[in-house]
């Protein structure tokens, strides 16, 4: 799909993920990992700011999304929080910052709907600084078969509904791109991943 047309399907959704960010279930994931953040953090596809709530008071956040309707919401989040933040609407794929400029990389429900997923991960690799830390809460491929078969079935309606893959599997891509896992936790038959990760050491 071209981006021009999921920002669109994302903007039509910002209201939705604004109600959204009071789903008793994301609010307990939220919370239980973003507590984790600290210092210069980068948030990809902040969407509406649902992680807002949950930061650490005194970090310092830049936050980036190709939807100008989602960060309207978002930065109303941090003013409601007192959060420090920056924000940014751009297209992250196209998007760089000097390698290790970040002690905390965030991305929530963010890798479903990247067109390279895998670069995405790179650019995590290389953004953030040796020894700190990479948040991730992703949903992909469950590992039942009735679910991933409905899931796969689905997935082209659902991608074009809502901009979103229901097919990714999440720990591969995430192994793959050699980040190291330190942490992680599975939820709802198997499709959400609550990651707590540390960046591949680079030579630069
Ligand atoms: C499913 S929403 C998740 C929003 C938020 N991270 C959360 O946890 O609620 C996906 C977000 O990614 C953004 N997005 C998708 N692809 C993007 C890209 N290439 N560059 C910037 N933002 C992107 C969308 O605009 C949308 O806000």
């Amino acid at each position: 799909m071209d981006r021009e047309r999921l920002i669109r399907i994302f903007d039509r959704q910002a209201a939705d993920y604004d109600r959204k960010r009071e789903d008793p279930k994301q609010r307990r994931w939220r919370q239980k990992l973003i507590g984790s953040a600290q210092g210069e953090v980068l948030e990809l596809a902040v969407g509406a700011g649902a992680n807002f709530p949950f930061y650490p008071t005194d970090v310092r956040i830049t936050a980036a999304d190709f939807s100008s309707a989602m960060l309207e919401r978002a930065e109303k989040a941090a003013h409601d929080h007192r959060l420090n933040a920056d924000f940014i609407c751009k297209d992250l794929e196209d998007m760089s910052f000097p390698a290790h400029s970040f002690d905390t990389i965030v991305s929530t429900l963010s890798l479903c709907s990247y067109r390279n997923p895998s670069g995405m991960l790179a650019k995590m690799n290389r953004w953030c600084k040796p020894g700190g830390t990479i948040l991730l809460m992703e949903h992909g491929l469950g590992s039942r078969v009735l679910v991933t078969t409905l899931q796969r079935a689905l997935n082209p309606l659902l991608y074009r509904i809502y901009g979103c893959h229901h097919t990714r599997d999440i720990i591969g891509l995430v192994r793959e791109s050699g980040i190291q896992i330190r942490r992680a936790e599975r939820y709802s038959l198997n499709m959400v991943h609550l990651i707590w990760a540390q960046p591949q050491e680079q030579q630069l």
